[in-house]
């Protein structure tokens, strides 16, 4: 595995809106799939593909998540108190390292690309690995580790990539590609646009929440101008970086839930109850009068 990219970056300052009411007090990435928050599965994400820190990139209102990784002893004495040590010791795993996590507020709502801007100073001259945590994949070996596996620096960025239904186009970034390498998971770019409309699409290759980026997209990001929504956006600064550096879309092994709508959610907590085999039996049971 290739040891350029030690760095993540997970930006979490995102209002959730599509998740309303419930975004109102808690972060997206703080709600559960089974008893695990999204947040969770994308740290274990990284952690298994060999990232050794992670910069947070997060706002006013998701302080829980600063709080979700520090150590909580009221709960650790309970439980030592009362023997569970197999829930203590996954309490316990939950907190880094010293020096293993950051924090970083967006001070400004600017969108996806001003939240990666965020992460200048903590990652320097490095590539590094970006992980949206709603979109939550179900894969043998984790997405971001099949990214890190396939990534070299002259390929430039490097987003993941699925095919997606031609009028969900307006719904992602969306990939022009040249051509598949000799990897025919690997495909070229000479393009990338955000959201387009399905009728001006140039590919239904769309962007999924997992990024390689290269060092200089903090150059490109701090030059960009409000894109769709007004807002400043990672797709423009890829598409800038095109002539220089290039773009190389990763087609990843696996399921992808997007958890940051109530169906995916809602997909996603099936399909992880299901994979659990003493889970699943007692989840068919239970919803068997509807099926
Ligand atoms: C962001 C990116 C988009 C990408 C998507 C993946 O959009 O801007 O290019 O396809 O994440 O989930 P958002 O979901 O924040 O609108």
């Amino acid at each position: 595995m290739s040891k350029q990219v030690r760095k993540a970056v997970l930006p979490v300052a995102g209002l959730g809106t599509r998740f309303l009411p419930v975004t109102k007090t808690i972060p997206k990435e703080m709600l559960p799939v089974l008893s695990k928050p999204l947040i969770q599965y994308a740290v274990e994400e990284a952690l298994s593909a060999g990232i050794e820190e992670i910069l947070f990139v997060h706002a006013r209102g998701k302080e829980s998540i600063e709080d979700y990784f520090d150590y909580a002893p009221d709960v650790e004495i309970r439980l030592q108190e009362s023997g569970k040590k197999d829930v203590l010791e996954e309490i316990r795993a939950i907190v880094p390292e010293a020096g293993k996590y950051a924090f970083v507020r967006q001070l400004n709502p600017k969108g996806f690309g001003h939240a990666v801007l965020c992460a200048r100073a903590w990652i320097g001259c490095e590539p590094f690995a970006v992980i949206l945590p709603d979109d939550l994949v179900m894969s043998d070996t984790p997405a971001i580790a099949q990214m890190i596996e396939a990534y070299d620096i002259s390929m430039g960025n490097m987003p993941a990539l699925l095919n997606v239904p031609k009028e969900e186009t307006n719904r992602y970034g969306i990939i022009n590609p040249v051509s598949s390498g000799d990897h025919h998971k690997l495909i070229k770019a000479k393009g990338i646009v955000e959201k387009p409309h399905p009728d001006s699409t140039p590919s239904s290759l769309a962007v999924l929440g997992r990024y390689i980026l290269h060092p200089e997209i903090f150059t490109a990001l701090s030059n960009q101008q409000p894109g769709v929504g007004g807002e400043i956006q990672l797709t423009d600064a890829l598409d800038a970086m095109i002539p220089a550096y290039g773009l190389t879309g990763m087609v990843i092994e696996g399921h992808r839930f997007d958890c940051g709508s109530v169906e995916g959610m809602v997909a996603a907590q099936v399909a992880f109850s299901l994979k659990e085999p003493k889970l699943a039996s007692k989840v068919k049971l239970l919803i068997n009068p509807w099926l």
